[in-house]
């Protein structure tokens, strides 16, 4: 059925309706979560069409030339490792691309020889699975809410946010300002401006906006940007601004792996407390489940 024959379909249902219950259908229909799958689907779409955008602006790997760290790092992996954005190439694009010759999972271990190995994937973005498990599952009602994501990239946690979620603000606070105007961008063409805000800046100049934030994203946002002594004043700033009593942080990995090899003051047990997740939100689905195990949860002490 094409939307004006829906409409029409709608508008003579209600008026098959007993008028002294149509107030009570109206209200109904504003705030059930019946309408839920419509609109996630709908959401999933918004989603894969960013996505197509942001490829069209950037090199295959994701990793712009003014990255030098990230480039660096990845030279330094044991394994032989790519970047591949999760957000923008799932599985099937991935095969897809291998197909073409474009990407390869593999790499030759003896050259010239059949003889290959995996290659090791970096992604700097949720993918969209792990984007739905932080706001379906792992996240509660975020109605009224103010949520920061540190280090917001390509801007995915923010659109997920905004589609998945009721927050009422969403800041995305980005060291690099290519990616900003990106997200700009994104952020302007599907008109997400009245709850969506990026701001150019490092995390280490925001103790207002970490001070009053429900709710803190920090998916894997120093490892491979900053050295190691940066990285350690980086997580004590953090440590010393995000204070809200009840406020929820979500890390990738968790804070004891993030914390492992860095020199900090950081008092984890005074700080927060992890809160239990269950990671068999899509038990049928064939999902990526070691990373949605990365994925943790925190309270505020
Ligand atoms: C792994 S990406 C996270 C992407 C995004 N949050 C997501 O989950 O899809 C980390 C980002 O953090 C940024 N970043 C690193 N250090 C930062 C800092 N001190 N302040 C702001 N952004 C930072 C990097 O430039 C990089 O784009």
């Amino acid at each position: 059925m094409d939307f004006p024959s829906a409409q029409r379909a709608v508008l003579q249902l209600l008026g098959t309706v007993t008028p002294a219950e149509i107030p009570a259908l109206l209200q109904w229909m504003r705030s059930t979560r019946d309408f839920d799958e419509f609109t996630e689907d709908n959401s999933d779409v918004m989603l894969k069409n960013i996505a197509d955008d942001l490829r069209n602006c950037l090199p295959l790997e994701a990793v712009l030339s003014s990255e030098h760290l990230a480039l660096q790092k990845i030279q330094q992996q044991p394994e032989p490792t790519v970047h591949v954005d999760a957000f923008l190439y799932d599985e099937d694009f991935i095969d897809s691309l291998c197909e073409e010759g474009k990407m390869s999972r593999n790499y030759c271990t003896v050259c010239g020889s059949h003889q290959t190995a995996p290659l090791g994937f970096i992604s700097h973005s949720f993918s969209l699975v792990e984007l739905k498990f932080v706001y379906h599952h792992v996240l509660p009602d975020l109605s009224g809410k103010v949520l920061v994501d540190v280090g917001s990239r390509l801007g995915t946690v923010l659109y997920g946010g905004y589609l998945y979620s009721s927050a009422v603000q969403l800041y995305g606070v980005e060291l690099n300002g290519d990616f900003c105007q990106l997200q700009e961008m994104i952020i302007n063409k599907y008109q997400f401006s009245d709850r969506i805000k990026v701001l150019h800046a490092d995390i280490c100049t925001q103790s207002a906006l970490l001070q009053n934030a429900d709710v803190i994203i920090m998916n894997n946002v120093f490892e491979y940007f900053l050295n190691e002594a940066d990285q350690a004043r980086a997580w004590d700033y953090i440590s010393h601004n995000v204070r809200k009593q009840g406020s929820l942080l979500v890390t990738v990995p968790s804070l004891e792996d993030a914390l492992l090899d860095l020199q900090t003051n950081i008092q984890l047990s005074s700080w927060v407390e992890e809160v239990p997740l269950s990671y068999d939100a899509y038990p049928h689905k064939d999902i990526d489940r070691e990373a949605l195990e990365q994925i943790h949860l925190y309270k505020i002490l």
